[in-house]
């Protein structure tokens, strides 16, 4: 299949119209969508990133009328949610409505939706006029990707068109928060911090995800976001490393005795490594690294999200 690379939102509307599956970007991380009522696209999704059947999609809108084609209700939390973080990187899972496809949510009878901020994504959403599905936009198992070059390397051929956007700001993907009970519960950490939705909603926790209990969050059990290279956790960079065909990112320079990396990327704060891990995991896999130090940060504020994808890395 020819992929079409173009900027024209108007140009990747038409093809999804039409029932093919494009890649986007939005403010977290590239996303490859699909019209969210049309079941022969998002069977196209699950065939061109390799994913498992049981991993659900978030539905992307345009504007806060298109909820209410998705969900059933929308939740007193979930409603003050929305009113703060959207748009922007927070997906709500809602009582999804009987006329959205059982595939779109992998059977569950929840749906994940999330209104992107990123102008170029907006753009498409509307022109689309109709939600949009959207996994990460990445073959699974693989980062993430934040630009569409990354996009290219793994799904070129693959899917319709890629709409090209610069590098995704934020670098990690959505905070996804079950608003569907009592008490709001954090299904994924991101962007939005925890600190953050306890301001709006106080009781809102982060969920115990146990290991066989039936997921709440399917796209969780899976080994994710990782490069070929072995990630290793380190807590103390002053301590001597295996610098021999290795990768390092973190806050702090590793030691003296530790400086010649293949590929190195020092950060300036939490913020700035969360925007660069993926790509930095895509770099080291490039120039063939077998191992990567990721440098551990607090769990707090984007901290937690970014140790979440680490640790899920290093698995
Ligand atoms: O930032 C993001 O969220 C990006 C951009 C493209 O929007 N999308 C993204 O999608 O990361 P994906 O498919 O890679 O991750 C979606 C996550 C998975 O962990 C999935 O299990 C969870 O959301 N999810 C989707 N629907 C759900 C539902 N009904 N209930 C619970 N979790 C759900
Ligand atoms: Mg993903």
């Amino acid at each position: 299949m020819k992929t079409l690379l173009t900027k024209s939102p108007r140009r990747a509307a038409n093809l999804i119209l039409k029932g093919e599956i494009v890649a986007f970007p939005t403010e977290t991380v590239y996303g490859l969508g699909a019209n969210v009522f049309d079941e022969k696209a998002l069977r196209k999704i699950f065939i061109a990133k390799r994913r498992p059947i049981d991993n659900p999609f978030i539905a992307h809108v345009a504007h806060l009328q298109q909820i209410s084609l998705l969900a059933e209700e929308v939740t007193p939390s979930a409603r003050l949610f929305i009113e703060h973080f959207f748009p922007g990187p927070l997906t709500v899972v809602l009582r999804k409505r009987p006329d959205v496809p059982l595939i779109a949510t992998a059977g569950l009878s929840t749906i994940a939706v999330r209104m992107p901020k990123h102008p170029v994504a907006r753009a498409l959403l509307i022109a689309c006029g109709v939600p949009l599905a959207a996994p990460s936009a990445n073959l699974s198992g693989k980062p993430s990707s934040t630009t569409w070059r990354s996009v290219f390397n793994d799904l070129n051929g693959r899917i319709g068109g890629i709409l090209k956007g610069g590098r995704t700001a934020v670098g990690l993907e959505s905070t996804v928060v079950d608003c569907t009970g009592r008490t709001p519960r954090v299904l994924r950490s991101g962007a939005v911090t925890l600190e953050q939705l306890q301001k709006i909603v106080p009781s809102t926790r982060l969920a115990i995800l146990r290991k066989n209990a039936s997921p709440k969050s399917p796209g969780l059990k899976y080994r994710h976001y990782s490069p070929h290279a072995r990630v290793l956790i380190v807590s103390d960079p002053d301590a001597p490393l295996n610098v021999v065909n290795a990768g390092y990112i973190g806050i702090d320079p590793p030691s003296a005795k530790s400086r010649r990396f293949r590929v190195t990327r020092i950060c300036k704060n939490a913020k700035a490594y969360a925007h660069d891990v993926y790509n930095f995991f895509r770099s080291c896999d490039a120039a063939g690294v077998s191992i990567v130090y990721c440098q551990s940060v607090k769990s707090e504020g984007i901290g937690l999200a970014l140790m979440d994808r680490i640790k899920r890395a290093s698995r």
